[in-house]
């Protein structure tokens, strides 16, 4: 496994406990969410590029920062959205895209249904959000949707990541970096991650 930041966080190892236990109820299940993507996004955040910008204090001229490119933050439907608003505290810049995916129960295959996007993808940093990288293939195919429409540099941040998922992503888009809060030990047969939090979706939204 390669390009894999795995977060060191102790608050994220607390926090996880929370997603995991299965009597969370959906208020407290977002909200310890919130705070992990808070601390995922300042970690991504290190790799953000700046660029030099002269600012005025009320005293004199100094040396100061932007962002060297636009920041896009692509979650992917619908769990992804639980992680949009940490990510957008960090880096209130940054522009937002969506991409609709819902994994197929039977063959765990990914399908597309939605796609929004702002321009100039090409010069941009994307970053893409879902809570959960089981086999891979729905972040797999929004990072290639996204270069199919030009993105450059991209990168993927996830919650609870398999090992399978990673391997997808290290295979078939070995420029991404991959960010998560947690790296679990497998998937069972029928496609969920083992220990994981269940359906995050389904958790997140209280559809159950
Ligand atoms: C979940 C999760 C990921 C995907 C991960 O979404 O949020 O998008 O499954 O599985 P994979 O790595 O095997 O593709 P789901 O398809 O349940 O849709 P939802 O967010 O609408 O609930
Ligand atoms: N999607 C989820 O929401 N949970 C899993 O464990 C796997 C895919």
């Amino acid at each position: 496994m390669k390009n894999l930041i795995v977060s060191s966080n102790p608050l994220v190892k607390k926090d996880l406990t929370i997603l995991r236990n299965k009597e969370t109820d959906p208020e407290h299940f977002r909200n310890a969410l919130n705070r992990i993507a808070f601390i995922l996004a300042s970690e991504f955040g290190i790799n953000i590029k700046l660029k030099e910008s002269e600012v005025e204090t009320p005293l004199e001229k100094t040396n100061g920062y932007i962002l060297e490119k636009p920041v896009v933050i692509v979650p992917i439907l619908r769990a992804g959205l639980s992680l949009l608003n940490s990510f957008l505290e960090i880096i209130p810049e940054a522009k937002v895209g969506h991409i609709g995916i819902q994994r197929d129960e039977n063959t765990l295959q990914p399908v597309d249904y939605y796609f929004k996007a702002p321009e100039k993808l090409n010069i941009s940093q994307t970053v893409v959000l879902d809570p959960m990288l089981a086999t891979g293939g729905s972040a797999s195919a929004a990072l290639k949707i996204l270069k199919e429409r030009g993105a450059g540099e991209c990168f993927l941040v996830s919650v609870i990541s398999a090992p399978e998922g990673i391997k997808k992503i290290n295979t078939e888009h070995p420029d991404v970096k991959i960010f998560t809060a947690c790296l679990d030990r497998q998937l069972n047969s029928k496609g969920y991650i083992l220990p994981g939090l269940g359906d995050a979706g389904d958790r997140v939204f209280g559809t159950f």
